[in-house]
């Protein structure tokens, strides 16, 4: 796979980190607002030194599972693709993230859908998954916006913050044909 850089509207890219993304991405992603959605192994207090070390895992590997939404011009947040092991290789789970200054303005749901179409070819995929909290009605929308379906309810399956939580599974599979209005509709 070479360097990705997928243009998803005048203001938006997703693409292959860079080293000097980490003070960026460390100070977009240090929110109690992002953290309490993703899994705890997301870090909070988000650190430079925890986006440069991130980054620089990253940039080890032959094949970057992770990427960085640029907003006009900076890392603004991260969508990653990691592809499961064993006889699961075949399917993969999306995550994402966006800094709260650009919440609300169209940019991940126009980042998903540009990653999901071509991961099935970089990763060699079948099925592309996410797993929002069933609160998270905004990654909802955006997996809906992107051609993902909503084929289960995981009860009491999660836990955030001492809390039990309920989450949602979301698919999108090779073969899905996506409206064109919805995957590249808004063009941040
Ligand atoms: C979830 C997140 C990625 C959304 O990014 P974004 O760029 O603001 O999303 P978009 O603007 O593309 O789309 C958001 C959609 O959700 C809708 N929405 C916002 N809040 C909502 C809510 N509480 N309930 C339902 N829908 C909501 C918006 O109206 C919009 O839909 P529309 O385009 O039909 O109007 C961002 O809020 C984030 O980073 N959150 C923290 C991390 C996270 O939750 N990651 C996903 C883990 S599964």
């Amino acid at each position: 796979m070479t360097d990705v850089h997928l243009r998803c509207g005048p203001r938006v890219v997703v693409r292959t980190f860079r080293p000097e993304d980490a003070a960026p991405l460390a100070r977009h992603g240090n929110s109690h607002a992002i953290w309490r959605n993703l899994r705890d192994r997301f870090p909070h207090p988000y650190t430079e030194e925890s986006a440069a070390t991130y980054i620089a895992g990253l940039l080890g590997t032959s094949r970057p599972t992770s990427f960085a939404i640029e907003v006009d011009g900076a890392a603004a947040g991260g969508v990653s693709v990691r592809p499961g092991e064993d006889i699961e290789r075949v399917s993969a789970e999306i995550g994402y993230w966006l800094g709260e200054a650009y919440w609300g303005q169209g940019i991940m749901s126009a980042a998903v859908a540009a990653v999901s179409a071509p991961a099935f070819e970089w990763f060699g995929l079948t099925r592309l998954f996410a797993l929002p909290f069933v609160r998270n009605g905004a990654s909802a929308r955006v997996l809906e916006r992107a051609g993902y379906s909503r084929t289960a309810l995981l009860r009491q399956s999660v836990i955030k913050e001492g809390q039990v939580l309920d989450a949602y599974l979301y698919e999108r599979h090779r073969d899905t044909t996506v409206a064109a209005e919805d995957a590249v509709g808004r063009r941040p």
